[in-house]
């Protein structure tokens, strides 16, 4: 059976883009894996990957103009995606409800599939939700955004799936951010990752690339690694804690240990 996992903050511009491409990415060295764009508002995967001219994508796929696998590509990195562009007159037409039904149509296709959602709670985040089994939440170590958070979770929790923790990202952007034990308290929930703030991560974009593959060896590369390897299980993860042990030093330092 394939895992659907998606990544969601109800809050934008947290990170869920590149934390979907550079998980699925890292993923996908290990297990088949499929990274889906299901924000139909504002789509973002095809943009952080260099914007090539796509005929047929999710959009195409969700109006019955093209079959799933016509809109499957793989980026240069090596990932594999099924990538979302939309025109003004296709937001008019989408069934957002036809979403759940396409995405568990790739059963079998992969064994990891990783959902990038919209930002809110609109019908389309929801749908996305509805489609998973397992929840990833994303958010920044400030208040309102971990405020935010609370209610993904919430909706989450609702409709019954998995939630699988709490992604800290950007973190150390800021000189005043909530701390990794206030955030579990709020939110009421384990942190199981750290990414740190990385201008390398921009540098990625302006490269059109997962940072973990213009930058394998960079903070924010090692913490997906490490947060790859935990979604994995055990037998992963013990292999690449080893590299990132400044990764594990800096979480360390984060919660207060160190
Ligand atoms: N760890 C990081 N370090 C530095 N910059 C980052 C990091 N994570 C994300 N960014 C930058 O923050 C911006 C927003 O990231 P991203 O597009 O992934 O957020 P998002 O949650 O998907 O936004 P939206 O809600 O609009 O879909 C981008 O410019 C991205 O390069
Ligand atoms: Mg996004």
């Amino acid at each position: 059976m394939s895992r659907y996992i998606c990544i969601a903050s109800s809050k934008g511009g947290v990170g869920k883009t590149t934390t979907a491409i550079n998980l699925a990415h890292t993923i996908g060295k290990h297990k088949k894996t499929l990274l889906v764009d299901a924000n139909l508002t504002t789509p973002n995967v095809n943009v952080h990957l260099g914007s090539p001219i796509l005929k047929k994508t999710l959009a195409q796929v969700l109006k019955d103009e093209a079959s799933i696998y016509q809109a499957i590509y793989t980026h240069e990195s090596g990932l594999r995606v099924l990538p979302t562009i939309t025109s003004l007159q296709d937001l008019k037409k989408l069934k957002y409800e036809r979403l759940r039904g396409v995405i568990r149509s790739l059963e079998g296709e992969a064994d990891i599939i990783l959902m990038d959602s919209a930002a809110g709670l609109g019908r389309e985040t929801i749908s996305t939700i509805e489609a998973a089994n397992e929840i990833l939440i994303i958010t920044n170590p400030e208040l309102s955004s971990v405020l935010d958070t609370q209610k993904t979770i919430q909706v989450a929790h609702e409709l019954g799936k998995t939630i699988l923790g709490v992604v800290v990202n950007k973190a150390g952007e800021h000189r005043h951010e909530l701390k990794v034990n206030e955030i579990e308290k709020l939110l009421d929930l384990p942190v199981i990752g750290i990414i740190p703030y990385d201008k390398n991560v921009k540098e990625a974009l302006k490269l059109s690339h997962p940072v973990t593959h213009s930058h394998p060896r960079t903070k924010a590369s090692r913490s997906y690694e490490e947060l790859a390897g935990l979604l994995l299980g055990k037998k992963y993860f013990d292999s690449v804690n080893k590299k990132s042990r400044l990764m594990h030093d800096y979480v360390l330092e984060r919660i207060g240990l160190v």
